[in-house]
């Protein structure tokens, strides 16, 4: 939820340090902040608001230093605030720690902290851990080892960076349930929760996992387990392009990744069609194949628009694999004692990998011994880790909070995945060519609606106004109404809902009146004649309705207010499709409203706590 960025070496560690909070502001942006150590100096700088807020503080006082750590902040303990947000130090300011997270116990932490006079100055957990870090360095432990007993006694999740004046040629981090990565330069190493923040600087990489701390030092690293084990970590390499992680020219990374869809999409299925048998190959399920084709139920756990992906997945597993599908809420699943057997296979979906619920539920799962697969798009994140098996989305990095190539990315996994275990079961060859042909063709139908781009744009203006919307689809689109409308909510504040369309008699039908646009999609499928009854259900009561169509539709054009053309595909396709006008409109009601269409109010890309 918040981002974390260390350096230490041989460079002014402060621009370093403001750039990687830049490129981590998508995780948390209520509050930044930095602390640097440089000889005898120690100094923190913070505020409240957005990290340009911390650059300007930081541009009136000169200061550099080599050793440093930053801070920006997504608030769960403590409002927003310059005395909440991070660093937090000790009693002398002679330790600095930044943290994502939450310390479930910190309240009885801090009681024992207080009864030996220690004073705390902000409402946060993390100020906790930086007193509790003192406690031991006060009985003459060293760093790593006053920081090892102190995360001995947390009980929560962590990301953490500290940095201490008297062992001032090291970092020491730790994470348990927040990711983690420690980036190898040069004579200077780096730390941060995501690659995005180091990439600008290197390209080799070591992932933390839960449970591991580490002192990373100018020119070497070493690490250990929480309970003091040395391990040795494997250099990864990433391939992330530094233009992957700005905007390319776009106003906002949102419109960049609307925009990048035909590229993403292209990239989650390279290398994953086999025309002349009819099948997709995923190497990330090998050997497990027999096992998902056989489940005697596959369950589907995701949060937010990656949950609206796992109801396309059911749809499409249950009509082309023929296998039971329940879908599930992260946060429900994993407090509800699921039944779940080692028969069961259960697929998480996440584009961070690093969602709390998800990765919750999805240890549940595994304790329960079903199959877990991940569908993830940022490699070696938790969610991907813990997983017996799994398939990347490799749709780049995502930077804007509301979810867009992600989104179309995973359907598009989720079709290969039903692919493979329906040519398994009882798809057909030419009925397995015909998706992969569709496949092949769906890049080009993504470019010919996101031309429509200005077109959509002018229908935007009608609707900036307006203060609630329906969102109404049926089967395939049912999902994408749901999707549709999250997009609006979350970008422009407008309150909005989705609907199956059938839906309406019972109950929604009583808020249609002229203030109250219905967004209907609408494609010709099987139960098209349905949806024009339900349209006109709402025509006869004066509501506003703009339709999603195929260019080959001549009736609903006289039905409604504004119709938007999407070509035909394959119906469990559909989605990838009737989706995008619908990011595109909640994209241009909120740039017209002057909202800050990536960094929503409240919100946070990955949402690394409860
Ligand atoms: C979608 O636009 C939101 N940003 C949010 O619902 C998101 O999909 C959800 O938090 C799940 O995130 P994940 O895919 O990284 O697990």
């Amino acid at each position: 939820m918040c981002g974390i960025v260390g350096y230490i070496g041989e460079n002014n560690c402060v621009p370093i340090l403001i750039e990687g909070l830049k490129r981590l502001e998508y995780r948390g942006y209520d509050s930044a902040g930095i602390g640097i150590i440089n000889h005898d100096e120690c100094r923190v700088v913070k505020t409240k608001g957005k990290v340009s807020e911390l650059e300007n503080l930081i541009s009136e006082i000169q200061i550099e230093s080599n050793l440093g750590i930053g801070h920006t902040r997504w608030a769960t303990h403590g409002e927003p605030s310059m005395v909440n947000a991070h660093p937090h130090l000790n009693t002398d300011h002679t330790l600095f720690l930044i943290h994502n997270g939450i310390i479930e116990n910190y309240l009885s932490l801090k009681k024992g902290l207080e009864k030996e006079g220690y004073v705390f100055k902000s409402e946060t957990d993390t100020e906790v851990l930086a007193h509790l870090i003192d406690h031991y360095l006060k009985m003459k432990h060293s760093l790593f080892q006053a920081v090892r007993y102190a995360l001995n006694e947390v009980e929560g999740t962590y990301g953490i960076c500290v940095i201490y004046k008297r062992e001032p040629d090291k970092i020491i981090v730790a994470r348990k349930g927040s990711p983690l990565v420690i980036g190898i330069g040069e004579n200077e190493n780096f730390v941060a929760s995501d690659v995005n923040a180091l990439i600008a600087h290197t390209k080799q990489v070591v992932y933390l996992e839960d449970g591991e701390i580490a002192e990373v030092y100018k020119d070497s690293f070493t690490t250990k387990t929480i309970s003091d084990e040395t391990i040795i970590k494997e250099i990864h390499q990433v391939d992330i392009g530094i233009d992957e992680i700005s905007k390319g020219g776009y106003p906002h990374f949102m419109l960049k990744e609307i925009m990048d869809q035909p590229e993403s999409i292209y990239n989650s299925l390279r290398g994953r069609l086999v025309y002349n048998e009819g099948i997709s190959k995923l190497g990330g399920l090998q050997g497990f194949e027999e096992r998902i084709i056989n489940s005697n139920r596959i369950l589907i756990s995701a949060c937010g628009t990656s949950w609206h992906a796992a109801l396309v997945g059911e749809y499409m597993i249950e009509q082309y694999a023929g296998i039971p599908v329940e879908v599930e809420y992260a946060s429900e699943f994993r407090y509800r004692h699921p039944i779940i057997s080692k028969d069961d296979t259960v697929i998480f979906i996440s584009q961070s990998g690093e969602t709390a619920d998800t990765l919750a539920a999805l240890k549940e799962a595994k304790k329960k011994g079903a199959l877990c697969l991940g569908v993830c798009n940022v490699v070696g994140s938790s969610i991907a880790r813990e997983s017996d098996a799994g398939v990347y989305i490799h749709a780049g990095p995502e930077i804007g909070v509301a979810s867009t190539k992600a989104f179309t990315a995973q359907l598009t996994v989720l079709a290969l995945i039903t692919l493979l275990i329906a040519r398994r079961r009882n798809l057909s060859l030419p009925e397995g060519q015909e998706v992969i042909k569709e496949l092949q063709q769906i890049t080009n139908k993504v470019e010919i609606i996101l031309k429509q781009n200005e077109y959509i744009e002018k229908i935007a203006d009608q609707y900036v106004n307006c203060r609630n919307f329906l969102y109404l689809g049926r089967g395939y689109n049912f999902p994408v109404a749901l999707e549709g409308a999250l997009k609006l909510k979350e970008i422009s504040y407008i309150h909005a809902e989705g609907y199956p369309a059938a839906e309406m008699k019972h109950g929604p039908i009583a808020l249609i009146d002229d203030n109250m646009p219905v967004v209907f999609i609408a494609t010709q499928d099987s139960v098209y004649d349905k949806i024009i009854s339900n349209i006109q259900e709402v025509k006869a009561r004066k509501g506003r309705i703009l339709a999603i169509v195929n260019e080959e539709d001549e009736q609903i054009e006289n039905m409604v207010d504004h119709i938007i053309r999407v070509p035909k595909t394959h119906n469990m396709l559909t989605p990838i499709l009737t989706v995008i006008p619908l990011q595109l409109l909640a994209y241009h009601i909120a740039v017209k409203k002057g909202l800050n269409v990536d960094q929503p109010r409240n919100l946070a890309k990955s949402v690394t706590v409860e």
